[in-house]
């Protein structure tokens, strides 16, 4: 167990199970995450979409962007800002790679 408030790394996935430019949803420690590879790199958000909580891990990926499959919203899953709405982004984790899997660090709260 990790010290309280200081973040602890679960692991979320196989690296070879996201290919460049995807996306899917992924469960650490009873919470729903949408994890994407963009660019080479391993991005993670919350799944719920802060519009009427869409599956963002079931959208689509079109540059470093990611829409919503229910209405489209868009989000930089790198730093969580919502373009199509900027009053309401989506939470980041960090991630890391070790040991051919993806790593998202999740708070103690
Ligand atoms: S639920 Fe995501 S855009 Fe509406």
């Amino acid at each position: 167990m990790g010290e309280p408030g200081v973040a602890q790394y679960w692991d979320a996935a196989e690296v070879t199970s996201l290919r460049e430019g995807q996306g899917r949803t992924v469960e650490v420690n009873g919470r729903r995450l949408a994890l994407f590879r963009i660019e080479g790199a391993f991005h993670a958000i919350d799944d719920a979409c802060p519009h009427r909580g869409g599956s963002l891990g079931a959208g689509w990926v079109e540059g470093r962007q990611v829409f919503c499959p229910l209405h489209g919203w868009a989000f930089d899953p790198a730093s969580g800002a919502c373009s199509t709405r900027p009053d309401r982004p989506v939470r980041t984790y960090a991630t890391k790679v070790e040991d051919g899997r993806v790593w998202i660090a999740l708070g103690s709260d």
